[in-house]
């Protein structure tokens, strides 16, 4: 990171304005885009993709502000917990795309004393969601509410999930934590090429309240001009005096009920009132002579990449990357865990998920078993949609050893497109996560089971995987999680199998080419460099159906290193790795 201190607004503009440019980038084949647009309290940050390094803490995010208000309160002597919901609230003031106070997401916790904890904010379906409430009653077709409009939200979990975290295990009041995104708010900052490249390619977003905001003219937002979004800001600022009643009642809640009324959503005060984050237990699972801690249902993350990883450790040490074998396997290997995601997982509170089945190295060898080395398994064709990109996942370490692993969404970039007037945020369409018809595909492609169906107060299946990985010795190594639907799941593994199998230092286990198979399509997904020519002629020879991809998800994650930790954010994608 390159600091420049004392840089006049226009010349911090003009930096701004150069990544126009620099965003347009191509190295090494992958887009790269170079983060300027970072203008806070008159110095500017200049964050480059490149590997940071800091010995005593450690945030990496899609927004390089927002990680540089996670350091702000590590710097204050807040621990990772303290900096983790200071940045994912300031996230929600600079990454509208999928920061967020409308939506939901989930924390993994590893404290240096060795205990662990995970807290589940997902969104609920409001009381009266229905289970065909988005089947079309004359053509018995799915229609587009779940993922665009009122009806599309859950019950937003993330204020709530945030503030039951910093009270168990931060040390500093929810006021101080949140001083860094209410002022990005209220004073705001200078819109960077991310944000306007964001905005441009998201206009259906633009027919919703947010309008004049985002799209002043009719136009995105022009990269160097200042957003100052004084609604939200006044929303942080109940938060922070009131806590979470800040957001679930009074006039925040009424706000967005209003709005709900208003565009024909369903979301009540009632609604509002009865969220409840719930305290989980993180899945421990072992690779090799690793712990991995994952997040258990309601995402499907830590028991789909535990499958994984069981079915692959048989075969260890895997073939080398980049080779046919090596992909052949981890396609089988994923494949089998999201027959059993899409089919068997669901809220807890409602499905019996057979956790000690899916988790089992014993279950797992039995599937090991029915790979063949040199046949793909087939499974039925089928037509999928648009994947977007979405969701949002960060990192963070401090200098005691604590770190925290948090992936939160509101789904869809910029969730369902409704921002609430008054309270200034966008709200989830996390709906659209549910099996809104059991056996149809979702924007995902996902075809999911009965176990996912809609029913009211239950959280739509996830796939977010905040991941803390241990090493022989049970010492951080690292602390990762991705962006990008079911890509997340493949995303995340792959990283951990690039440090672990392949002996990767973190850059490269991010550059790495990834792939992706989420069992429905049965198409072998990958991109650019993943594997050569005559690799993919030996991958159809063996009945894989392939087909090359742009980037796969958008992860975050940070590594231990001798006498500090090395940040990367995604190369792919926009954001900070910021330091101390
Ligand atoms: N909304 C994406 C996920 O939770 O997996």
């Amino acid at each position: 990171m390159i600091r420049l201190r004392n840089v006049s607004a226009r010349a911090a503009r003009l930096l701004v304005l150069s990544t126009l440019a620099l965003g347009a980038c191509r190295h090494g084949g992958a887009r790269q885009t170079v983060d300027i647009g970072t203008y806070l309290g008159g110095e500017a940050l200049l964050v480059a993709a490149e590997p940071v390094f800091a010995q005593h803490g450690m945030v990496v995010s899609n927004s390089a502000l927002a990680s540089a208000a996670g350091v702000e309160i590590l710097k204050q002597g807040g621990n990772a917990v303290d900096a983790a919901v200071a940045t994912g609230f300031a996230l929600a003031v600079t990454y509208p795309f999928a920061g967020n106070v409308g939506g939901g997401g989930f924390m993994n916790i590893h404290l240096a004393d060795g205990r662990n904890a995970a807290i589940d904010y997902r969104e609920i379906a409001p009381l009266a969601a229905t289970r065909d409430m988005y089947v079309d009653p004359a053509t018995g077709k799915l229609t587009n509410k779940s993922v665009i409009g009122h009806l599309a939200s859950g019950v937003p979990g993330a204020v709530a999930g945030m503030a039951e975290a910093l009270g168990r295990y931060g040390s500093m009041p929810l006021a101080k934590v949140m001083a860094p995104a209410i002022r990005l708010a209220r004073d705001g900052f200078l819109v960077d090429s991310a944000l306007f490249r964001s905005l441009r390619s998201n206009r259906a977003v633009s027919q919703f309240a947010g309008r004049d905001l985002f799209y002043p003219g009719g136009e995105p937002l022009a990269p160097g001009s200042r957003l100052v979004q004084a609604e939200l800001a006044r929303t942080l600022e109940i938060i922070a005096a009131k806590g979470p009643a800040g957001f679930y009642q009074g006039e925040v809640a009424e706000a967005l009920v209003a709005e709900m009324k208003r565009g024909g959503g369903i979301i009540t005060l009632e609604d509002l009132r009865r969220y409840k984050p719930e305290w989980r237990t993180p899945i421990r699972s072992t690779y090799r002579g690793h712990t991995l801690l994952t997040m258990p249902p309601a995402s499907s993350g830590g028991i789909t990449m535990t499958e994984t990883m069981n079915i692959l450790e048989p075969f260890a040490p895997l073939p080398r990357f980049g080779s046919a074998g090596y992909a052949h396997l981890l396609t089988e290997a994923f494949r089998r865990a999201f027959i059993d995601r899409n089919e068997k997982l669901g809220d807890p509170a409602f499905v019996r998920v057979p956790m000690d089945q899916l988790t089992s190295k014993t279950y797992a060898q039995s599937l090991a078993a029915e790979i063949s080395r040199t046949r793909a398994t087939p499974t039925p064709a089928f037509k999928t949609g648009t994947e977007p990109e979405h969701t949002t996942h960060y990192s963070v370490a401090d200098g005691k050893g604590n770190v925290v692993a948090t992936t939160t969404t509101l789904n869809g970039g910029y969730g369902s497109g409704v921002w609430i007037p008054k309270a200034g945020f966008f709200m989830n369409n996390e709906m659209d996560d549910f099996a809104a018809q059991p056996g149809a595909p979702n924007m995902f492609g996902l075809v999911q089971g009965e176990a996912n169906a809609i029913a009211p107060g239950k959280r739509m299946l996830s796939a977010m995987s905040p991941t803390i990985v241990l090493d022989a010795n049970g010492k951080v190594l690292l602390v990762v999680g991705a962006a990008g639907g079911p890509r997340i799941i493949t995303t995340t593994t792959q990283v951990i199998l690039n440090v672990i199998e392949h002996r990767m230092s973190l850059a490269d286990a991010m550059r790495a080419p990834r792939l992706h198979h989420q069992s429905l399509p049965d198409t072998l997904r990958y991109e650019d460099g993943a594997f050569s020519a005559a690799v993919a002629d030996s991958l159809r020879a063996m009945g894989h159906a392939l087909q090359r991809t742009g980037g796969l998800a958008n992860a975050n994650g940070i590594m231990r290193v001798s006498g500090g930790w090395i940040g990367v954010r995604e190369p792919r994608s926009t954001g900070g790795a910021v330091g101390h």
